[in-house]
């Protein structure tokens, strides 16, 4: 008898909990995005080299997908090397275009990065494009390697040293730009400077989604110090893709029945991958955006964001402790300058 009103209530608060993740999802949906919402510019990229991190899945593989069509010469990257070939050979079949490679990046480790650009660079004499899409979001509270916490090494430490280190050969290959695949996210940021210093980090024991939210902002504010410091010809901006149903939601422990039932419900409510792929590709193709540096864009429009990216002090500062984290994790001396 106990155990069937037990097993009743269980239910029930099953039953209660679904329902409201379902009408607050709806609720999102219909207050913070925009139905469809489509990046109209035609220019085309032939002859023009362009390098997208995390290009396996999700807005990622869509992006390069609509990228290829326009010609160019087209690098995807991801950690799961046969999953890299796999989207590389998908985006030959479904583009025509021939000019497809992939290559391994695994932005967890500062070694794999700086070995990337070594071969990216005695493998491809130009840069006109990098997209710095990758990104996780539901890590465990862990350190890397290089002894930074996992999530704010993917999301920003490590596509600002790519970024830094590719910076000479977008510059040799002006006019040129870096899009930086942001979040909405970073208004939930609960975050302070000492945040990068990991050891501090780790005894916080932040929830993934704090330190998804913090990692999305240091990089936003970081591509604003970034578009300071550029040379004419270059330009730097970042960006919110909308919500869309993709892996980056669920985690790899998560029961399956749960992780399909959650992505499809997300995926019924929220932007499909193509959609969602829209403001990436603005950002890459747009001739509004020419010369337009140091901006915020959602919907395929520049946008506001959180206050602190117009706060030049703390965005100064970003770049300052984002820099000496770099400088002080790396076992060579990298030219950064
Ligand atoms: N989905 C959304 O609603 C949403 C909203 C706002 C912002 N975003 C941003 O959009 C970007 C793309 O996310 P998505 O939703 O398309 O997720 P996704 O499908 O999970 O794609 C993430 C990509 O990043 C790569 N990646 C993961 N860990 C990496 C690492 N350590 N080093 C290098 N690459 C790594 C993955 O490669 P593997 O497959 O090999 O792991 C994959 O190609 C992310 O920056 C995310 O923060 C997404």
């Amino acid at each position: 008898m106990v155990l069937s009103v037990l097993l009743q209530c269980g239910i029930l608060f099953c039953v209660c909990v679904v329902v409201f993740t379902i009408i607050f999802m709806i609720y999102i949906r219909l207050s913070e995005e925009r139905f469809n919402v489509k990046c109209k510019c035609t220019p085309r990229l032939d002859g023009k080299t362009v390098l997208l991190t995390g290009g396996s899945s999700g807005i990622g593989l869509e992006t390069a997908r609509n990228l290829a069509r326009r010609g160019p010469r087209l690098i995807i990257t991801c950690v799961n090397e046969k999953a890299a070939k796999a989207a590389a050979e998908d985006l030959i079949a479904t583009t025509g275009n021939k000019d497809i490679h992939y290559r391994q990046l695994d932005l967890s480790s500062f070694d794999n990065v700086q070995n990337f650009v070594k071969d990216f660079n005695e493998s491809f004499d130009k840069l006109h494009i990098l997209v710095n899409n990758a990104g996780i979001s539901n890590a465990d509270n862990t350190l890397t390697k290089d002894g930074i916490e996992n999530t704010m090494q993917v999301n920003h430490v490590a596509p600002a040293l790519l970024t830094l280190l590719l910076l000479p050969k977008l510059d040799a290959s002006k006019p040129s730009r870096i899009v930086a695949v942001s979040s909405k996210a970073c208004k939930y940021a609960d975050f302070t400077l000492k945040d990068l210093n990991s050891a501090y980090y780790i005894g916080r024991s932040l929830s993934s989604w704090k330190r998804y939210a913090n990692s999305k902002l240091c990089g936003l504010l970081w591509t604003k110090a970034l578009s300071r410091r550029l040379p004419e010809g270059i330009t730097t901006n970042a960006l919110h893709p909308g919500i869309i149903s993709t892996k980056i939601y669920v985690s790899e422990k998560c029961n399956p029945v749960i992780k399909s039932l959650f992505l499809f419900v997300l995926g019924k409510l929220f932007k499909t991958t193509e959609e969602g792929a829209q403001t990436s590709i603005h950002s890459c193709v747009s001739p509004h955006l020419e010369g337009v540096s140091g901006q915020y864009l959602s919907e395929c429009e520049v946008s506001k964001t959180v206050p602190a990216f117009e706060d030049f002090e703390y965005t100064e500062e970003i770049w300052k402790a984002t820099r000496s984290l770099i400088v002080s994790r790396l076992t060579n001396d990298t030219d950064l300058s």
